[in-house]
């Protein structure tokens, strides 16, 4: 009886490069952090990822090792609905029918689209202005509540929103209507080592502006000792006017647990360079666990298809109620 009170979430994440630790902070890490209170439901969005040119066997790898770093992050597959979004046709299915109720205003005026379509010049294609109409697809079709992402995803699940509400009205009720789950701290937005005032992202042409989930000991350590900071020496946490101090302890608050006060006290009258070594070396030996989960999983490929599989013929069982119905208000003939 619980199973039908609890309410329903969805995230995702692409498998585009590499996962760095802003990912992980402000998504992955919170994943099996729900997965008891809610019915969850987590996929690797390759869809995603090919709004942007991928090599397909980079793709193929990115995949599977996602997939496992999911699990070695504690999301259980018996609990959640573990999945490949490629492989539920649902996702394009309803994704067709959105767009006949997004307006090109609402896409290209998108944040992200225009980051990366800046970024891509040689490559600004339909699915890349399309991307945030099958994220709502992704959240609507699993009629989930909550959304847990990090601060860059507030416009997308805006439009999402707007999508489902609007469909709603035009069809009536359909969807759920879905809030973000976007963390209080600071952890929502963990900024470039390598230049504060900007996002921690994995397609950074700099590869010392962050740090992936697969970095070893010494890469971190070293990523951590280039960190931008400032000409001050306090260590305390204050983003407007300190922000590469302030994202080191938000980094180390969020690997060793400890409260940001904690952190600054245990700081206090350090040197820059005591302080980023010490970051360095939590990071690396909570990473290191992580990825020995990981290695273990990626070494069991029949393991893996196994959970794969699995997850997407739950997640297909779900989006199918969802997309029938959506068929039937539009008016598309079954034969029933
Ligand atoms: P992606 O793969 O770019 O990012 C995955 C998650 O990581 C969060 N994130 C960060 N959090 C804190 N600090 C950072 N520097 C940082 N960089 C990224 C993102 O907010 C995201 O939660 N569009 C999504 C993938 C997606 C999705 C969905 C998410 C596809 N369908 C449906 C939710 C629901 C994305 O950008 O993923």
């Amino acid at each position: 009886m619980e199973e039908q009170v609890k309410k329903s979430l969805f995230s995702a994440v692409q498998p585009s490069g590499s996962v760095t630790i802003g990912n992980y902070i402000g998504a992955i890490r919170n994943f099996s952090k729900l997965q008891d209170e809610y019915n969850c439901i987590y996929a690797v969005a390759d869809l995603h990822a090919i709004t942007v040119p991928q090599e397909a066997a980079a793709l193929r790898k990115n995949t599977l090792e996602l997939m496992a770093l999911f699990l070695a992050s504690g999301i259980d597959p018996n609990k959640c609905v573990l999945f490949v979004q490629s492989q539920v046709p649902a996702h394009c299915e309803l994704t067709w029918v959105l767009n006949t109720i997004t307006y090109p205003g609402e896409l290209s005026r998108m944040t992200q689209f225009k980051d990366k379509s800046a970024k891509h010049a040689e490559n600004v294609n339909m699915g890349l202005m399309d991307y945030p109409v099958l994220m709502a697809s992704d959240i609507l079709l699993y009629q989930a509540a909550l959304v847990p992402v990090g601060a860059d995803q507030k416009q997308h699940l805006e439009l999402t929103r707007d999508l489902a509400i609007r469909f709603n009205n035009r069809y009536g009720q359909t969807f759920t209507v879905p809030d973000g789950y976007i963390l209080k701290d600071s952890g929502a937005k963990i900024m470039s080592l390598a230049d504060p005032s900007k996002k921690m992202s994995k397609s950074d042409d700099n590869a010392n502006a962050f740090v992936t989930m697969s970095d070893d000991k010494d890469t971190v350590i070293r990523k951590f000792k280039r960190a931008i900071t400032d000409s001050d020496s306090e260590i305390r946490y204050a983003p407007e006017e300190k922000p590469g101090v302030s994202n080191l302890l938000t980094i180390y608050h969020a690997f060793t647990g400890k409260s940001i006060a904690d952190c600054e006290k245990e700081f206090a009258g350090k040197g820059y360079g005591d302080f980023k070594m010490a970051v360095g070396e939590a990071v690396a030996d909570a990473l290191a666990p992580i990825q020995a989960e990981k290695a273990r999983l990626l070494a069991d490929k029949a393991y893996l298809n196994g959970v794969m599989k699995q997850g997407a013929e739950s997640a297909f069982r779900i989006a199918r109620k969802t997309l029938s119905k959506v068929y039937r208000k539009v008016g598309f003939y079954s034969g029933d």
